[in-house]
């Protein structure tokens, strides 16, 4: 088996993943430095089955996929897949290959969800932004703390991300309600659970909102202005998933006009936006730095990168894959995620 890792890998990393336990004597681990990449200088494209990599991103990463003519499996070290998509779906026209997400940072994502909700929900941009200009001691009146286990946090997606930011709010005490593509049996008995028709009646009934939902054609754009006015002026919305999850224009003018109590987001509308006259690069289109109730990140959920750790899940995956037993993670392409 030979196996094409499709970026510069560190030596750190490519020695974790020579020497992890999960990989077989004779499978072959290719790493190329990027100038060979880019040139599509790869040795026996023929023989290789899997690639791990992200795919999409930029046109090297496609024409790598369309080069490797006996390619049967993609593992994408991470989730998000919406770039990935068109390049699967052309090289599925001709054959079958398969995508897989590694879910490996999870809990890092979870966790920077966790720290917005916190941060916003104890008003502590108010207040460090008071100390900071001197203003000792302000109290309640400037910015009081909203206990969670007085408020229901809704959790939008119940994939990776959200499973384990209930995990984390089980010792909040907070009402949790969760809104996801379709239910089970037991989730349908469940009052506290919703379908994407019933998007209103859950944002009615909470007041921190997590979005955690991929980005597919039905969740672009499902938080618009209607929806932030149910989600209401005690309202907090996270969102560590996509930036155009929620519209952009109707998100600044909730968070202006304070329709929305705050707002923390960790995903952005243009990752490629162009410097103004002092310098400086905003990934959007309207002022959100300029906002009192903004918590702004510049896409840090997956932080720290450097976890090897994190690696383990391709390398099951792989296993799975050179030991024909089933696959997991698997992306469905109709449903893009
Ligand atoms: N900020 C970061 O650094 C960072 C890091 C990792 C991931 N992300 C983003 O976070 C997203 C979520 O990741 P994840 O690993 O938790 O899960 P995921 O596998 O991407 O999402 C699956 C969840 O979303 C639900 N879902 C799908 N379409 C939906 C719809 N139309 N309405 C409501 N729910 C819908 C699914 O419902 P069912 O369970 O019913 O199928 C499932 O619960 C990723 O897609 C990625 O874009 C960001």
């Amino acid at each position: 088996m030979r196996v094409l890792f499709i970026w510069q890998v560190n030596d750190q990393l490519k020695s974790y993943l020579s020497h992890h336990p999960l990989k077989k004597s004779d499978t072959e681990f290719i790493f190329l430095p990027s100038e060979q990449l880019n040139k599509l200088e790869i040795p026996r494209p023929e023989d290789i089955q899997v690639v791990i990599g992200w795919i999409g991103h930029n046109e090297v990463s496609r024409n790598i996929c369309r080069k490797l003519s006996n390619l049967e499996l993609i593992i994408n070290p991470g989730v998000g897949i919406e770039k990935a998509l068109p390049v699967m779906r052309e090289l599925n026209k001709n054959k079958h290959v398969t995508l897989c997400n590694s879910h490996a940072h999870t809990y890092f994502t979870a966790q920077h969800a966790l720290g917005m909700l916190l941060t916003l929900s104890n008003c502590l941009l108010t207040h460090h932004r008071l100390m900071k200009d001197g203003k000792w001691r302000a109290g309640d009146k400037e910015g009081a703390s909203l206990p969670l286990k007085y408020r229901k946090t809704g959790l939008l997606g119940y994939g990776p991300i959200n499973q384990q930011a209930h995990q984390f709010l089980s010792g909040f005490k907070t009402d949790i309600h969760i809104l996801k593509n379709s239910l089970n049996e037991d989730q349908e008995a469940d009052p506290n659970f919703y379908t994407p028709d019933q998007l209103h009646d859950f944002l009615k009934n909470i007041d921190n909102l997590l979005i955690a939902v991929p980005h597919t054609k039905k969740t672009e754009g499902m938080i618009g202005r209607e929806e932030l006015e149910l989600l209401g002026e005690k309202g907090i919305l996270v969102n560590v998933a996509r930036g155009s999850i929620v519209q952009e224009e109707a998100f600044y003018q909730a968070l202006k006009k304070k329709t929305i109590f705050a707002a923390g987001s960790d995903v952005w509308y243009n990752y490629k936006p162009d410097v103004d006259e002092k310098g400086r690069k905003y990934p959007y289109s309207y002022p959100f730095h300029e906002l009192d109730n903004m918590l702004l990140s510049p896409h840090r959920g997956g932080s720290p990168l450097n976890d090897l750790n994190r690696w383990d899940e391709c390398m099951e995956i792989l296993s799975c894959f050179e030991n024909g037993r089933e696959l997991f993670n698997v992306v469905n392409l109709d449903r893009e995620y």
